[in-house]
């Protein structure tokens, strides 16, 4: 009887510890084997819950039904441990218990908000940038979310499209760490620690480009343009371990990104090897029948499996038509299994059948939601994506015996302005943790000065009836800090402006207060590079303080009062007029570049326009000053396995500590393809103490010195190449040449 006893025990033990040991891939096909084609297709299926929608939502009253049916994947839009875990346990009554998969835009933080990514970016800091994305991911996680739809890796060369603000600006090689450094920061040490969450690069591909800065509209581009400029970023997320990729509502010459095979199935599924799942635009998969490439969802469904897209995003094509091509044998099984194999992997992954619940602890979300340490990373990373554009006569820093500031504009006393687009409504949670620019500075200065206020006017309209108290409070102070800019929801999605002016009278307030003759600092909010003429050329001082998020009043008094000294530079091009859009610094030459604005003849300029943009890539002040020395080569010829080593030094010769961004961009000047003027290869943050100095060292390798050919393919050409170290893509300081051998 013992005997028998104990071989039962083992056996059971056995099996247990089998189950335990076998692989995510076994259990994702036992699982499928056990799946009915209705099931399989409900996990290709996403619905939008019943709050917050991007897109148009579908009215779906039974949505309950169909989760305890098992016919739906994922929820999106699902906020907080209460609402997920009550989600979840429906799912628990479906015939195979598959959990759900809750997905969220978390792009700029989920309670605690940090500067919109464009922001963030001016940092060049890839450090604080991964851990921005990582106390977004702790904080969500903690809230039931186990996916953001972020990071947006699409690179943005026109600032009328309203998403620039989402992305990492122009340039592809920042572009690139960026993609990297945040996909690790929302995903954490790996998959299934609770505190990590999937990242999702979007959008595949190259919707940044969409034509006249118009969202959604169409892409014409070369491939090589596609492969050098935008597809780089989604491969550095690809390979960082993206969880996930979300495709693009743009057609690309005439394709709709959704149901483009080329792009999902033999770059990212093939040459990539990518092994995570797609997940479509919100419902991207049923416009294409407005893109006119199918006629029905029946075919919108047959374009998008085929393509590669493996969730469905709102569109409910996959839930109404995929059963039926499947049977009509239009589509073949193992294409769904595949998209199904890819869902089902990342849930194993995440944990969600051990527990499904593992997110959903009360306990940690009042913890995470309300940790005081995330608001002080959240005050200095907004410090550093300030860029401080002008400073005449050192107005700034301001000192700290400044007896009175008239601070004036409609931007000084709103809280959720300084959120930003992408903003979590947080059921219960009001938006009093948010720090105004108003409050920001009050902490700064207590009782010590006297702050008066005046509105001025509205963001937008033609209201001016509040200039005279504006001017009156001006007149009785020492200095003006002026906040205007754009209102949040002016940039983001579907939020493209043709004419990127700072909107209503506000420039008007500006001029009225210049003609006091105090000095007059001014601080613009925007989610994108807007043109400000005007501002730029009779301004004491500009801070371009973008959307900074929670901590906005405290960092823009950090930077007023020099407490924080300003170190950003431009990631994205600032043009002086709509009519010079697109313009980007790593342009071609042409054969007949303009060299001036003084001269036309025959060459590549407008007639009635400066062919130099307002402010440009890399641009970015401080309030102490920095002198580059001695650029030295190791070599002037190398051979292509070789190391280039380039060093130079780096004094600050003013009067602040500060942190200088050089930049080190590189010119191949003869190629099989023509070749940027200048491309970023590489840069240091580097913090310098007064007076201090620094040797300064970069590597030059063939990757860096590599292109894509006529055909597509990566290579690398002997000959000449100029390297040249800059404070900014303008303000080149020291240049060399070295020749690159067979
Ligand atoms: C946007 C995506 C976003 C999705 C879900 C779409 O309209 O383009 O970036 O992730 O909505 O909210």
């Amino acid at each position: 009887m013992t005997k028998i006893y104990l071989a039962i025990i083992f056996c059971i033990l056995s099996t247990n510890i089998f189950s335990q040991n076998l692989t995510i891939e076994k259990k994702v096909n036992e699982l499928l084997k056990k799946m009915t084609l209705e099931e399989k297709i409900g996990q290709l299926n996403q619905y939008n819950d019943d709050n917050t929608a991007t897109g148009p939502p579908t009215i779906d009253n039974n949505k309950a039904d169909q989760i305890k049916k098992g016919q739906v994947g994922s929820l999106l839009n699902c906020l907080g441990v209460e609402r997920t875990r009550s989600w979840q346990e429906l799912a628990m009554q479906s015939r195979l218990k598959i959990p759900l998969l809750f997905g969220q835009d978390v792009i700029h933080g989920y309670k605690t908000t940090f500067p919109i990514p464009l922001a963030e970016s001016c940092s060049w800091d890839l450090e604080a940038m991964e851990q921005s994305a990582r106390i977004a991911a702790i904080e969500a996680s903690a809230s039931g979310i186990h996916w953001t739809f972020a990071p947006m890796v699409d690179i943005a060369r026109d600032p009328r499209w309203g998403r620039v603000m989402e992305g990492a600006g122009e340039d592809t090689y920042l572009g690139a760490l960026i993609a990297k450094v945040r996909v690790k920061g929302f995903q954490g040490n790996k998959l299934g620690e609770t505190n990590s969450i999937m990242a999702c690069a979007k959008h595949f591909a190259a919707y940044g480009a969409a034509m006249g800065g118009r969202d959604y509209n169409s892409v014409d581009m070369s491939d090589r343009m596609l492969y050098e400029t935008y597809l780089p970023p989604f491969k550095a997320a690809v390979d960082a371990g993206v969880a996930t990729l979300m495709n693009s509502f743009n057609d690309i010459n005439g394709i709709p990104a959704t149901g483009n095979k080329k792009l999902q199935r033999e770059i990212l599924k093939g040459k990539w090897n990518f092994k995570g799942f797609v997940v479509s635009d919100w419902g991207s998969i049923g416009e294409m029948i407005n893109h006119g490439t199918v006629k029905n969802e029946y075919e919108a469904a047959l374009s998008a499996i085929t393509a590669g897209s493996d969730m469905d995003m709102e569109s409910r094509c996959y839930k109404n038509n995929l059963a039926q091509l499947v049977k009509e044998k239009k589509v073949d099984i193992q294409l769904v299994d595949d998209a199904v194999k890819r869902i089902l992997t990342k849930k194993f992954e995440l944990g969600l059948f051990d527990d499904p619940f593992k997110y959903c602890s009360k306990d940690r979300e009042i913890k995470e939601l309300n940790n005081p340490e995330h608001a002080k990373i959240a005050r200095n990373i907004s410090s550093k994506s300030i860029v401080l554009l002008k400073n005449e006569n050192n107005t700034l820093p301001l000192s700290k015996n400044t007896k009175s500031i008239a601070f004036i504009g409609p931007l000084v006393k709103p809280l959720l302005q300084n959120k930003g687009f992408w903003d979590v409504e947080l059921p219960g949670v009001d938006s009093n943790f948010i720090v105004s620019q108003w409050e920001g500075l009050q902490n700064k200065v207590g009782n010590s000065c006297k702050i008066l206020y005046a509105k001025g006017c509205e963001i937008e309209g033609t209201d001016k009836s509040g200039f005279d108290e504006a001017i009156k409070i001006a007149n009785e102070s020492e200095i003006i800090i002026l906040s205007i800019g754009e209102r949040r929801d002016l940039s983001g999605e579907a939020k493209s402006r043709s004419n990127i002016v700072i909107p209503g009278v506000q420039v008007e307030l500006f001029v009225a207060l210049k003609k006091l003759g105090k000095p007059i600092v001014v601080l613009i909010n925007a989610g994108r590079p807007l043109i400000f003429n005007e501002i730029a050329d009779n301004a004491d001082a500009i801070l371009y303080t973008w959307w900074l998020g929670s901590e906005a009043g405290n960092a823009i008094a950090d930077v007023l009062f020099g407490d924080y000294n300003p170190s950003a530079k431009l990631t994205i091009t600032f043009p002086r007029s709509v009519g010079q859009i697109p313009i980007y610094y790593n342009h071609l030459n042409t054969g007949r570049p303009a060299n001036s604005d003084d001269n036309h003849i025959y060459n590549s300029s407008y007639l009635d326009l400066s062919i130099y943009p307002k402010y440009e890539f890399g641009f970015g002040k401080s309030y102490t000053t920095f002198d580059y020395s001695q650029l030295k080569l190791s070599k002037h010829k190398i051979k292509k396995q070789e190391e280039l080593e380039v060093s130079m030094w780096i004094k600050n010769t003013g009067n602040y500590d500060g942190e200088e961004i050089v930049q080190l961009y590189i010119r191949d000047k003869v190629a099989s393809v023509s070749r940027p003027v200048l491309e970023l290869k590489d840069f240091q943050k580097v913090f310098l103490k007064k007076g201090e100095s620094k040797l300064l060292k970069f590597k030059i390798d063939k990757e860096k010195l590599s292109f894509f050919n006529s055909d597509l393919k990566w290579v690398t050409e002997p000959g000449e190449f100029e390297i040249m170290m800059g404070a900014s893509s303008k303000d080149i300081r020291l240049k060399d040449n070295f020749e690159l051998m067979d």
